[in-house]
């Protein structure tokens, strides 16, 4: 409906040492990439080397296979970069999302880890080579099993519903999960059919205890053993953390320690394991440029809000790190801001505070950092605000 007519930008400078991922525009610095613009919304920035070096730390340190959970941020040119630091899997929920993937990484595996699905979804998976499905319940197992005519290369991963919160700073309670019966019946009942068979769970997102997973390995591991039936894998989730502003987690070795120890204590050396992280693998990898249309005093009104990147910003009250890019030097004494978005809905309301000079004003640009996960993946074209720019930015 809203294309592309307001958001244009000059032509880029073209860095001759870098392979522009999924040809996008690509610029040295954030400054220079608002300098080429000339349109009229919000920018989207990845920085490749962030998403990169975040892909690093799972291919090299999480103890089993990472699948990136494309949820989080569906840009292809994240998957692209993603599968050229190492990641070769990818949990998908829609018919969209596997589309998306094969396009942009032909060769990757695909997990189908939404436990609920249309049946179309699974006929489209099984089609295009998922073999990986998970289920929660009993009818959901008999959907799989029967758009897939049976199939006997399936891996089946039956979620589990954690009897504990935890501490992410998100939980993904009540929604998904078999509880402890449902799930004893469901583990034996699914051994019977599938040649492959794990466990999945996810903690929350963005968890701020190692020692939840521990917890969730432990609960798995009762559970295996009353059910007395062996499983071939277990998916610890996703929920691993970024560092946003007053929530610093421990470091990502911490978590991939305790996992691996948990693994050991539980028995389940022998398994395939598996991690589906999101939001640590592209988190810090993405920012959103904003720019400010109005300033009454302590109240910004921005060309981005909650209908954009900024939902969680909105809803959750997140502050994520800030940094004024402005046309003139600007003043080292910081004020809180209070933000709002270009909507005409109040609701589009970014309290904060966020610390920025405190002379900042009409025009100035201000990068919201940290939102490379659930920033642009989120964003829609309420009231005719979107924005259809995404950059790459080599220095970070
Ligand atoms: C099934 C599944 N896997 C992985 C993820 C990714 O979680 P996170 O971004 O917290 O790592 C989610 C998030 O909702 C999910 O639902």
């Amino acid at each position: 409906m809203f294309n592309s007519s307001t958001s244009r930008l000059a032509q880029p400078a073209i860095l001759p040492d870098f392979d522009r991922p999924n040809g996008l525009p690509v610029f040295n610095t954030v400054a220079d990439a608002i300098n080429a613009y000339e349109g009229d919304d919000a920018i989207y920035v990845l920085y490749p080397k962030k998403i990169a070096e975040a892909a690093n730390t799972f291919v090299e340190g999480f103890p089993g296979k990472t699948l990136y959970a494309v949820k989080a941020n569906p840009h292809p040119a994240v998957l692209k970069i993603l599968w050229a630091s190492g990641i070769r899997a990818f949990d998908v929920a829609s018919i969209r999302e596997i589309d998306l993937v094969l396009s942009a990484c032909p060769d990757a595996e695909l997990y189908l880890m939404h436990p609920v699905k249309s049946r179309k979804t699974i006929r489209h998976a099984y089609e295009n080579g998922v073999r990986n499905f998970a289920f929660d319940c009993a009818a959901e197992l008999g959907k799989i099993l029967v758009e897939t005519n049976d199939a006997q290369d399936l891996h089946l991963h039956l979620r589990l519903a954690l009897p504990t919160s935890g501490s992410a700073s998100m939980p993904l309670k009540g929604k998904f999960g078999a509880k402890y019966q449902e799930a004893l019946d469901l583990l034996r009942s699914a051994r019977s059919v599938t040649d492959k068979l794990g466990l999945c769970f996810h903690v929350g997102s963005q968890c701020m205890d190692p020692a939840d997973y521990v917890r969730a390995l432990a609960y798995a591991a009762g559970l295996v053993d009353d059910a007395g039936v062996k499983i071939d894998s277990l998916d610890c989730g996703g929920g691993f953390p970024v560092a946003y502003p007053g929530m610093t987690p421990p470091p990502m070795a911490d978590y991939f320690a305790r996992i691996q120890k948990g693994i050991k204590i539980c028995g389940f050396d022998d398994l395939e394991i598996i991690g589906e992280p999101g939001r640590a693998l592209c988190g810090e990898g993405g920012s959103t440029l904003t720019r400010v249309e109005l300033r009454k005093g302590t109240d910004l009104y921005l060309n981005e809000g909650s209908y954009g990147s900024l939902f969680d910003a909105a809803n959750c009250a997140w502050k994520y790190p800030v940094k004024l890019h402005g046309s003139k030097d600007a003043t080292e004494d910081t004020i809180g801001f209070r933000f709002f978005g270009p909507t005409c809905d109040s609701l589009d309301t970014m309290v904060g505070p966020f610390n920025l000079p405190a002379d900042i004003s009409e025009g100035d640009w201000i990068e919201i950092c940290h939102l490379g996960a659930y920033g642009q993946a989120l964003a829609t074209d309420f009231n005719g605000f979107q924005s259809d720019t995404t950059v790459a930015v080599l220095n970070t």
